[in-house]
């Protein structure tokens, strides 16, 4: 029976997670899950509820209120929270740096990392984020660590908000990614953090083809042995 894997995606904001991510479980025909846009979902419930980041009580309360459910209509990927689309809304600076804030508490990651396991479990899946490999799925069999470097990452992101019509500056994008990845590596709870066993690649000078190549070989590699240790 051919096994079907959990591959993980992790680091920083700009490093090529998402693209990558869509195009890989495209390609292996696995189900993309965009663990990011979860804890953005988590934020807007926090900000519509009124609840403030630092409220740990009130995050906890808001945990078994909010249902984030993911569809695929026409080739589009959409986020749902409580039944509402809010693929759009999840994606503006202001909820980037609440996510950060919100994403930082124990009851909210809890929450989250429970919801994703249950998402992957049986594995054909790939999944992005930035505890993905340590905390989520510490056996996913397939593991990457994407980096590169803050400027380009910056503006990576200004080039991406800039095209859905938002009134940004690069200098301002870029210090807002390092501010965001400084936040996620610092919090004591599920931080960004590159697994032993991951395999990073810096995606600063290359292709978005260029790293779908390299993560295919390596995915099509532990398949093969995979199949070996079966027979
Ligand atoms: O990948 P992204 O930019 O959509 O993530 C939004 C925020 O959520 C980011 O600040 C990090 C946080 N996040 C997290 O803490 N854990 C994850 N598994 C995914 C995202």
């Amino acid at each position: 029976m051919k096994k079907e894997l959990i591959v993980a995606i992790d680091g920083p904001s700009g490093a090529g997670k998402s693209t990558l991510s869509k195009r890989l479980a495209g390609e292996l025909g696995y189900i993309n899950i965009d663990t990011g846009a979860m804890y953005r979902a988590f934020a807007l419930a926090a900000r519509n509820e009124g609840v403030d980041p630092a409220d740990e009580a009130g995050l906890a309360l808001l945990c078994p209120q909010v249902l984030i459910e993911f569809s695929r209509e026409d080739g589009q990927e959409k986020v749902f929270l409580n039944g509402e689309d809010v693929t759009t809304k999840i994606r503006t600076p202001e909820i980037s740096l609440l996510t950060s804030r919100i994403a930082a508490c124990p009851a909210v990651r809890h929450t989250m990392v429970d919801l994703q396991r249950r998402m992957g479990a049986k594995g054909g899946v790939v999944l992005e984020g930035r505890d993905i490999g340590t905390v989520v799925f510490p056996k996913a069999e397939v593991k990457f660590f994407l980096v590169a470097t803050p400027e380009e990452r910056g503006r990576r992101r200004y080039e991406e908000l800039k095209a859905k019509g938002l009134e940004v500056g690069l200098d301002q994008t870029i210090a807002e990614v390092e501010k965001r990845d400084a936040d996620d590596s610092s919090r004591a709870e599920g931080p960004l953090l590159q697994a032993d066993d991951a395999i990073p690649i810096d995606t600063t000078r290359m292709t978005i083809d260029e790293v779908l190549a390299e993560m295919l070989r390596v995915v099509q590699r532990v398949l093969a042995a995979e199949r070996e240790a079966e027979i």
